[in-house]
């Protein structure tokens, strides 16, 4: 996105109908106002998915995929941004502008950063190849049955032990110092103003886009010395967290199995996809993030983590894997014996051991739910306790009801406990989650899960109503909203009212460049939530979106305060203290009016 003009992007959406464009990939049918089908994104026996004429957006209440055409594109011919939208102006004989037109530094710069990674990697694979400057690498990669076939397949190479070996094949090239060091492979010596390589005496892995574009390196010793493996450092363009290692080469395989293997590591990710297991990623030692799950969601819905004996006891990395529910994946774990990890089982076990420990994986429910009975004592009431409240926040992200119903009376009796009460406290962590709308309970005002259902309606009936933008933008500034995605949603929604444009949701979605934007819109306006006094819900949520901001103010000045008193900073103390009134004033002012409208 950004490349294209959005008057363009508002043009297509004009030119097209998303009707017709989804009833050309899949059986629509009519229903009310609006279409019907069976989710193309998720396995479903009874139609959840909707599409609106009038609207013109999609949404599946199932998995909770939505948006406009263009996302409807992307995720169904799995597709990025401007491939889509290059399809649909040639449905549309839309014209679009050239984008080398438009941006020619920026493009140009980038392009050449994607070139030198070329040239650099085609370099340490020409070191790796030659027979002699490539023989410590050899010997390595014989050693640890990495195949010619996988070395061509994954482009490895080798940078040999010298300070300017790059540097040098570069500068022949016609490539500077400068433009290496800012593609991440040469560092500036602190010495003199000259520059050295950055990967020396390493074997190479090149980090590929979902394109087969290099976006970056790993490099891994050839021995036991640390660190084990140095990497590229984040460019123009490479952000870490948001690739995953072999999507490029796996993502037609994920496709097919209809679920990606994740592992840690380069070589584990190598041996695996050699030994015949082609749905697999690495997620290169750290902790997943949502671009990568999003990323991830393009292919499938099913994720099966492979962990060593380490992590497998931890319950931080299992918490951790809650965020991919809250994506709408289904998870299941597999754990290695100790002592192993996937590289040495592919070549113990060969890739059908391990995919048969695969395929043995077990649901994250049950996997965590096994853990937790080890580690506590269940016939304890702490034990209880203790295994109910780490059960019941990825419970509580469950959203197929039947599935989350079956667990939890699989909880109840595996504990021996009542499963009324283990409903009653599903509700209360329930409530950061999910977002029941209970406009009179007053009594709720502080839950976080209040908050977030404020802030839902109030981008709700925004969008629903585009007179109604002026009234919030007057009371509440774009960042009073918590909520990351709805805050990126509501500063559109201002802009475009502040430029007098129509307010439209399938134009709005068109503007944010990220998955969960559209997917959220789409629910919203597809919720069937009628508000009857919506000036009246308006002043409500806005005061709650207002209460918590001043909350969490005071509770931030609090611990300021403590920290002035503890170091005796008198004048800091009593700016502080006036800080602090002042916002007790406002508090009492936004209650006292509460108050009166409630007479
Ligand atoms: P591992 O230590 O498990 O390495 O780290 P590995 O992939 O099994 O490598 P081998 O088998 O010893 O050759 C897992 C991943 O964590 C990242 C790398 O992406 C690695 O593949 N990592 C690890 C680093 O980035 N730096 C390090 O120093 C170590
Ligand atoms: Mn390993």
């Amino acid at each position: 996105m950004g490349l294209i003009p959005q008057n363009v992007l508002d043009d297509i959406l004009d030119k097209s109908d998303i009707v017709e464009l989804i009833a050309s990939y899949i059986p629509l049918k009519k229903s009310g106002r609006n279409f019907k089908a069976n989710c193309p994104f998720h396995h479903e026996k009874t139609p959840s998915f909707t599409v609106s004429p009038d609207k013109q957006i999609y949404h599946c209440f199932g998995c909770g995929a939505g948006g406009n055409a263009f996302n409807f594109l992307m995720k169904y011919e799995r597709v990025e941004f401007i491939d889509a939208v290059k399809v649909l102006a040639h449905k549309t004989n839309v014209m679009l502008p050239s984008v080398e037109e438009r941006l020619p530094e920026e493009s140009s710069f980038i392009k050449d950063l994607y070139k030198i990674n070329e040239l650099a990697a085609s370099y340490y694979t020409s070191n790796l190849l030659n027979q002699d400057t490539g023989k410590p690498a050899h010997t390595y990669l014989a050693r640890r049955n990495v195949s010619k076939e996988s070395i061509v397949k994954f482009r490895l190479g080798y940078s040999i032990n010298a300070w300017d070996g790059l540097l040098k094949y570069a500068r022949q090239r016609g490539v500077s110092p400068d433009i290496l060091n800012k593609a991440g492979l040469a560092l500036p010596s602190s010495k003199d103003n000259s520059f050295y390589d950055r990967f020396r005496h390493r074997l190479i892995f090149p980090i590929f886009d979902s394109k087969d574009k290099i976006i970056a390196f790993g490099a891994r010793v050839l021995d036991d010395s640390l660190p084990k493996y140095v990497n590229s450092p984040e460019t123009p363009i490479y952000t870490k967290g948001r690739h995953l290692y072999g999507l490029n080469l796996a993502k037609s395989a994920i496709a097919q199995a209809d679920y990606v293997i994740i592992v840690e590591g380069y070589m584990d990710m190598i041996s695996a996809y050699q030994g015949g297991v082609e749905n697999i990623v690495a997620s290169c030692g750290t902790a997943l993030t949502t671009e990568q799950i999003r990323l991830l969601k393009r292919f499938t819905n099913e994720v099966v983590m492979v962990y060593d004996a380490d992590q497998a006891g931890q319950m931080a990395s299992l918490r951790n894997l809650d965020i991919l529910i809250t994506e709408g994946l289904s998870v299941r774990l597999v754990s290695l014996p100790t002592g192993e990890d996937p590289d040495s089982y592919v070549n113990k076990f060969g890739g059908s051991g391990f995919r048969k420990l695969v395929e043995n994986a077990k649901d994250l429910f049950s996997y965590k739910l096994d853990l937790l009975l080890q580690k506590y004592k269940k016939n304890t009431p702490e034990g209880k306790t203790k295994i109910v409240s780490e059960m019941l926040p990825t419970l509580s992200r469950i959203p197929n009801a039947v599935l989350k119903s079956s667990y939890l009376k699989k909880l109840a009796q595996d504990l021996d406990i009542d499963e009324e009460a283990l409903k009653i406290e599903l509700q209360k962590v329930r409530g950061a989650y999910s977002y029941s709308y209970e406009p009179d309970t007053k009594q709720k005002l502080d839950s976080s899960g209040v908050m977030k259902v404020a802030e839902r309606i109030l981008v709700t009936l925004m969008l629903e109503d585009s007179k109604l933008v002026g009234n919030v933008m007057k009371e509440l500034d774009y960042e009073a909203f918590q909520d990351g995605t709805i805050r990126k949603i509501v500063k559109v929604l201002y802009d475009f009212y502040r430029e007098g444009k129509d307010i439209t949701p399938n134009k709005i979605i068109s503007y944010l460049d990220d998955e969960s934007s559209p997917e959220l819109i789409s629910e919203l306006i597809s919720d069937t939530h009628i508000y009857n006094d919506k000036e009246k819900n308006l002043r409500d949520c806005i005061k709650w979106v207002k209460h918590s901001l001043l909350k969490d103010r005071l509770k931030i000045l609090q611990t300021e305060i403590r920290a002035a008193e503890v170091n005796n900073d008198h004048a800091r103390l009593k700016e502080l203290l006036n800080q602090y009134s002042t916002l007790i004033k406002e508090r009492n002012f936004i209650c006292a009016e509460e108050k009166r409208s409630e007479n």
